[in-house]
């Protein structure tokens, strides 16, 4: 390696947290700048376009999200509320009409815990997908590697650490399923 590489190499490390795949000024923009409220939400989602987030340009996100990378995406028509967080190091795949309520949290990461010494040591990831329709109450918690149904619903602070099948309301910590939703259109 050149030490003009070198240099280069310890420039980008400087500005990149340990940890982290995106540098500082991703963060700053995206997390910092684009989450304000001073910004209108159309905006908002044009920049988060920008930035190499997959949002589909109808896409309403409210103030105060806190995203770890790129790897979001989300459907056509569908609402992200104030303060919700993904902590998406691997995808998060939302579908189409999908509402998530305020400070829903997406956790894509856990640990082995084989260490007795470490137990929160080597990292591990799965992907967490939201189908079509589905609607996730505020304060909700999904874990990695579940899928949500299509037209499912999780209540309010619900821990959802398994796959949710469509059409049922699942609550509660961990969430179970409590009722089946009708399938007919009402609306
Ligand atoms: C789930 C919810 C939609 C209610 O739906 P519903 O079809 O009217 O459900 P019900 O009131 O018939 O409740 C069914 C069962 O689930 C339970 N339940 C409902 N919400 C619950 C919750 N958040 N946590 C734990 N249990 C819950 C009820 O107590 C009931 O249990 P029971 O049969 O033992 O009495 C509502 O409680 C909820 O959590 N809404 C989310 C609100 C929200 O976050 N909005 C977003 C704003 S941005």
């Amino acid at each position: 390696m050149t030490a003009l590489q070198q240099a280069r190499r310890a420039w980008t490390q400087l500005w990149t947290d340990p940890g982290e795949k995106r540098p500082i000024i991703w963060h700053w923009v995206v997390n910092g700048v684009l989450a304000s409220t001073c910004v209108p939400a159309r905006l908002r989602t044009v920049g988060y376009r920008m930035m190499g987030l997959h949002l589909h340009r109808s896409v309403l996100v409210r103030p105060g999200a806190s995203i770890r990378d790129r790897h979001l995406t989300v459907g056509a028509h569908s609402t992200i509320n104030g303060k919700c967080v993904f902590d998406n190091r691997t995808d998060v795949e939302v579908g189409a009409r999908v509402g998530i309520g305020i400070g829903a949290m997406f956790i894509t990461t856990d640990h082995v815990r084989a260490n007795p010494r470490q137990r929160s040591g080597t990292g591990k990831s799965a992907p967490i997908t939201v189908r079509d329709g589905a609607s996730i109450g505020s304060g909700a918690i999904i874990l990695s590697g579940v899928t949500i149904g299509e037209g499912a619903v999780v209540a309010a602070g619900a821990l959802v650490n398994r796959d949710c099948e469509p059409h049922g309301l699942y609550a509660g910590t961990p969430a179970r399923r409590v009722k089946d939703l009708p399938t007919d259109d009402a609306s």
